[in-house]
């Protein structure tokens, strides 16, 4: 695409979401880095947390790495959580330091349900809406790689109990000050498997139907919005995703119902990964197109977008924002780079979840006086 007046170009000027006013809209995605110290209790703010996400504040806005609302939420070593004291005032280090940088920040609420191991949940038996084990996928522990066990189908009480930690994960985002909150509604987590047919084998209120299977869903939309206010409050979406093993037999229609009532509440985004996480775009089987038409408030893209892909998806009204994940990971200051149309560092997997700065806070920016000479 020919953009002659990048400046002017829409991706790089300043946006609202829901009652959060953004600089751009380049979105740095959730990204999974195990750099919490999880001997003080996956508490999260140590110095190069905070570098890592500080160097990222050319973000429009930044949504933070998942981060369990429970101990039994928590499916991979070293994640933050947000449902202690000292997990808060961790938080607070780093959405200090971005709000300083400029940029805005949400937390993204996580519980990921079957896709966990009790080495990782101090001992606790894995949730899920129903008793399968998940195919083929493993958890990593400090053991080493481990079969996924048989997790419990949750009751009525343990669905309420947890609709209740989602909102006390709301509660401690605004108290550590964040502008709000991500539901992970995505990549076969817990709310993921409540929504497809394929996890979701309940009888109850809570499965069968279409609208059943996205109850939970929309129980912790309520019990988030009536804490902090729907004008905070988006969820990230996947519905074509095989990613951990979920399945749906029919996602348009999923995902039809749970965006019509994710809009009459009127949450301020959908943040929607597009095709395969991490893989292909072009799967068939969800008009990402109606939905964005569907949904009054912003529309966050993401999945493989690139500067180009980017530029002509919020040109044209397709998005409002784009989000990028292992392209943000591997350049602090992909925003920049963007507006420039530099050259990027490429990410590196091996050190995307080891402990300490390579690979996480060493990645380097564009030189600042060949930044100076191009401007
Ligand atoms: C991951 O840790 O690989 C991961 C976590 C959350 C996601 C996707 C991937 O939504």
């Amino acid at each position: 695409m020919n953009v002659p007046k990048i400046q002017q170009t829409r991706l790089f000027q300043p946006g609202r979401i829901g009652c959060i006013d953004i600089a751009n809209r380049i979105v740095m995605a959730p990204l999974t880095r195990c750099r919490a110290d999880e001997a003080a209790g996956d508490v999260p703010g140590s110095d190069i947390n905070v570098e890592y996400y500080r160097q990222r504040s050319g973000a429009g806005l930044i949504v933070s790495e998942g981060t369990q609302v429970s101990p039994r939420g928590k499916g991979y070593m070293a994640t933050p959580g947000i449902y202690s004291d000292a997990q808060v005032e961790g938080w607070k280090a780093i959405t200090h330091a971005v709000h300083q940088a400029g940029s805005k920040m949400l937390a993204q609420i996580w519980h990921v349900g079957r896709i966990s191991h009790p080495e990782l949940t101090g001992g606790l038996q894995p949730f899920a809406p129903s008793a399968l084990a998940p195919e083929g996928v493993v958890a990593y522990t400090h053991q080493g790689k481990r079969d996924i066990p048989v997790p419990l189908a949750m009751s009525a009480e343990q669905i309420a109990e947890v609709v209740g930690e989602f909102r006390r994960a709301a509660a401690n985002a605004m108290r550590a000050g964040f502008d709000g909150v991500e539901i992970h509604g995505a990549n076969g987590y817990l709310i993921d498997q409540f929504l497809r047919d394929g996890t979701n084998r309940r009888d109850d209120a809570y499965g069968g139907s279409v609208a059943a299977r996205c109850r939970f869903a929309l129980e912790i939309v309520d019990a988030v919005v009536a804490e902090i206010g729907a004008a905070r409050v988006g969820i990230r979406l996947s519905p074509l995703t095989p990613f951990n093993a979920i399945s749906d037999s029919h996602p348009q229609a999923t995902f039809e119902h749970l965006i019509e009532q994710l809009d009459r509440r009127g949450v301020a985004f959908i943040h929607m990964i597009e095709g395969a996480t991490g893989g292909s775009r072009d799967l068939p089987g969800f008009d990402y197109a109606a939905a964005r038409k569907s949904f009054r408030g912003a529309y966050i893209a993401n999945n493989g977008y690139d500067r180009t892909l980017a530029i002509d998806a919020v040109e044209s009204g397709r998005a409002d924002a784009v989000a990028f994940g292992r392209a943000f990971l591997a350049n602090p200051d992909l925003p920049s780079r963007l507006r420039r149309g530099a050259p990027l560092n490429q990410p590196d997997p091996q050190s995307f979840y080891t402990p300490g700065p390579a690979g996480y806070t060493d990645y380097p920016a564009l030189d600042l006086d060949e930044q100076a000479a191009e401007a």
